[in-house]
């Protein structure tokens, strides 16, 4: 399973990468608000620094809604860096967009996907990446990983090459559980990849094989 970080702070997609495990990035324009980046030219300039710093594929996301409008806005994205995957909402214009995309060599993400129908219909248009919310699935009362663990039957039973982009993680159990249920790729906060980290024994064993050490130091 790939790890995404989703974010556009660059301090923490920094510590991430840093770490060595990072296979790329997602944002979303709540994220880019998030870092006060306002206006065209610094939203292009912050992508072109983000694929500066990672060797991966950066979801840059659309704010089109209509499918003209889509498909210029989306290869203005994709042509910033050969690493950019455009993401476009799971809305019926999006459909047609991400199906234009792929029939012109450029890579999309579908975002804002809830349902098994509307990953189906992703698949089908040939996005790249698809990404279910599982946390806002969680929120709204529903159980978010039935979805990835449906998903993953669906896409190896029909063979659809699009990936499983596991998206709206909201702690360390929810990447675990996307890995186990055959997620192709999880985008986390940096705060739930670090989590990861944490066990109490392992705090415990460290002090104490820390303290052993002193005896023959
Ligand atoms: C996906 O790419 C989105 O950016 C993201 O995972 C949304 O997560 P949220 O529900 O925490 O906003």
């Amino acid at each position: 399973m790939k790890f995404f970080i989703d974010t556009a702070n660059l301090d923490q997609i920094k510590e991430a990468n840093d770490l060595g495990i990072l296979d790329g990035v997602t944002t979303n324009p709540s994220l880019m608000a998030k870092e006060g980046i306002k206006g065209p030219e610094a939203v292009f300039n912050h992508y072109k620094t983000i694929c500066e710093m990672v060797n991966g594929d950066i979801s840059a996301e659309v704010i089109s809604t209509e499918f003209d409008k889509i498909v210029e806005e989306g290869k203005k994205l994709a042509a910033i860096h050969k690493n950019i995957v455009v993401k476009v909402p799971m809305i019926k214009d999006g459909v047609k967009a991400i199906k234009w995309f792929t029939d012109n060599g450029i890579r999309t993400n579908c975002t804002l996907v809830f349902s098994a129908g509307q990953a189906i219909l992703a698949a089908k248009a040939g996005a790249a990446y698809i990404s279910p919310f599982i946390g806002r699935i969680d929120d709204s009362g529903w159980d978010g990983m039935e979805l990835i663990v449906q998903l993953a039957h669906i896409f190896r039973v029909q063979g659809y090459k699009s990936e499983i982009l596991a998206a709206s993680i909201r702690s360390p159990n929810h990447i675990i559980k996307c890995a186990e249920a055959g997620a192709d790729v999880v985008t986390s906060p940096l705060e739930s990849i670090l989590g990861l980290l944490k066990h109490p024994l392992t705090d415990i064993g460290l002090a104490k094989f820390l303290e052993d050490a002193k005896k023959f130091a």
